[in-house]
């Protein structure tokens, strides 16, 4: 039956044997996922152009980002800030558009498991020490988590002996302090991270909040449709559209075709795949023909990808103090012991933070395995879980009342990104050039770039975020352009 389909196509279009070369491509290039990377690519080429395709998987652009209305507002399933203001292309996008982003603080308001609040001042000051601490790594790279701690006791030593001698309250720091970090990483541990990381943060705020706007005004911005903009008639964008495989020639007369779940094709001079490094990994083998070069498929064996989630309840009213973003919960030792190992993960979020997005929603934030764990556990049994915690840490002195809706995050289930942003481990430091290997394009013989590759993963300092990831598509588009213009 196949066969039979590919010799009528043959005959149709006249051309036996291999495709005739004289053939123009239909496009210029064809962008895969319209994530942060592929719209700024695609946005940049069209800019100069560039006849370009967009094929993306899922019924939606932004990937990584989906802001969703939620109450009065909107809320963010995936990232929520801007990660640093100065040499951000995200936050100058945002300015140039006069776009007002928020400033939002990382100021912990501290429950404890007994109903209790913690001290604040002491709380946020060892936090603060302990975030600091990891942009001044050891000369010989070790965990992150052993390290910190380390720096942590003596700093305490110093000035806080008492607390330091209290091991219940060392211990319970220590583990909330865990899961901020792997809420930052995505990881599962922060003894799983490396100290010894390429990973730069911008200057300027790092908590910069699109609040109602919402981060797809960001891809509006970029796609030239905000404000009723008329976007790029040279751009063809086609949504669920999942591609199965990149056939890349050698030969520089010929075209690169795309082949999609749908039966389609298309053809392009050049392919930019912005897909994750979890899809990367599930189905490299079957997206590229010929296969990946063997330095490519290592990499994308050695990086890792971690898994951050969120739960999102809707209120019928504010019911917390509106004065910090974060409230963390840090729990006893005794209380601990006393929940069931089947909810274990509840004793692995960090707290709550409040979106700027929406002034009725709270977040809870999972991380690593227990995030994953969550994705498979029905909703109405989070929702169970999660009311409890939040009663256990903040109901002390209120009555909290019942969410009237709940949105989740599921990051790790999804086929489309299998994960939520990569991060440095303890193989990682034995890879220095893991990520520019992963950005390395698929040449032809005559050494033009036929599939290139942009995305979060392969940002050597910028890694893990929405700046980084745009900054890769920028980088790839212009690697054609400057090659078109030589
Ligand atoms: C919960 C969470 C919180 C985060 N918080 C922040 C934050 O606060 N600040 C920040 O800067 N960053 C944050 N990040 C990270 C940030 O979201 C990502 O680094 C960034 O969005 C990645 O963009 P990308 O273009 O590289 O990849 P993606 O956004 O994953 O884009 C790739 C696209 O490819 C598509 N695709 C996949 N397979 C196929 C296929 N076979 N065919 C066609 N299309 C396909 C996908 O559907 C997707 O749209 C967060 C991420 C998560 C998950
Ligand atoms: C932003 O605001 C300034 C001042 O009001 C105005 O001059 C400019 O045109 C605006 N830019 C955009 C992109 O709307
Ligand atoms: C509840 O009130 C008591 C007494 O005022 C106080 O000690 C405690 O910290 C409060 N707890 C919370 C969670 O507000
Ligand atoms: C780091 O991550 C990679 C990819 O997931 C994995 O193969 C490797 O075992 C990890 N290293 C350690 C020390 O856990």
């Amino acid at each position: 039956m196949l066969r039979w389909c590919a010799i009528v196509l043959l005959v149709c279009t006249g051309a036996f044997g291999n495709p005739t070369p004289e053939m123009p491509a239909a496009y210029d290039t064809i962008i895969i996922g319209m994530g942060a990377a592929g719209c700024t690519a695609a946005s940049t080429l069209s800019k100069a152009g560039k006849k370009v395709l967009a094929l993306e998987a899922m019924d939606r652009i932004g990937g990584r980002v989906n802001t969703v209305p939620f109450g009065d507002g909107v809320v963010e399933v995936g990232a929520e800030w801007i990660h640093g203001t100065e040499q951000s292309r995200v936050y100058n996008l945002a300015i140039q558009n006069n776009v007002s982003v928020l400033p939002q603080d990382i100021d912990f308001e501290v429950y404890r498991s007994d109903g209790s609040i913690g001290d604040k001042k002491v709380l946020n000051e060892l936090l603060t020490f302990s975030l600091s601490v990891i942009d001044d790594p050891p000369e010989t790279p070790e965990p992150l988590g052993q390290f910190i701690t380390r720096r942590l006791k003596d700093y305490m030593k110093e000035k806080y002996p008492a607390l330091l001698a209290d091991q219940d309250f060392i211990d319970n720091l220590l583990e909330f302090l865990d899961l901020v970090i792997d809420n930052y990483e995505s990881s599962n541990s922060w003894n799983e991270v490396s100290t010894e990381s390429k990973y730069t943060e911008l200057g300027g705020y790092q908590h910069m909040s699109w609040h109602r706007h919402g981060y797809k005004t960001l891809f509006e911005i970029l796609l030239n449709t905000y404000n009723n903009g008329p976007g790029y008639p040279n751009l063809d964008i086609k949504l669920k559209k999942e591609v199965t495989q990149i056939a890349w020639p050698q030969d520089p007369t010929q075209d690169v075709v795309v082949y999609c779940k749908d039966g389609s094709s298309y053809r392009a001079k050049n392919v930019i795949v912005t897909v994750s490094l979890g899809v990367l990994k599930e189905r490299h083998s079957s997206l590229f023909s010929p296969s990946l070069p063997k330095e490519k498929t290592e990499v994308i064996q050695n990086l890792g990808i971690g898994v951050v989630d969120k739960v999102v309840f809707l209120f019928p009213k504010p019911w917390w103090p509106d004065t910090e973003t974060f409230h963390g919960f840090v729990w006893n030792g005794a209380d601990r012991a006393t929940v069931s190992k089947d909810d274990s993960w509840i004793t692995k979020i960090f707290g709550v933070s409040t979106p700027l997005g929406s002034s009725t929603a709270l977040t809870l934030w999972t991380s690593g395995e227990g995030a994953k764990l969550v994705e498979t556990l029905p909703e109405d049994v989070v929702k169970r879980k999660a009311m409890e915690l939040i009663r256990r840490f903040m109901g002390k002195n209120r009555t909290i009342p019942e969410p009237i809706a709940m949105l989740r995050s599921s990051w790790y289930s999804n086929p489309y990104t299998r994960g939520s942003y990569t991060y440095d481990n303890l193989s990682t430091p034995q890879y220095p050039h893991a990520r520019a290997t992963l950005a390395e394009p698929l040449v032809d013989s005559s050494g033009a770039p036929r599939v290139l590759f942009a995305g979060e993963a392969t940002d050597n300092t910028h890694f893990s975020t929405v700046h980084g990831a745009t900054d890769t598509g920028f980088r790839e588009a212009n690697r054609l352009l400057t090659k078109a213009k030589l």
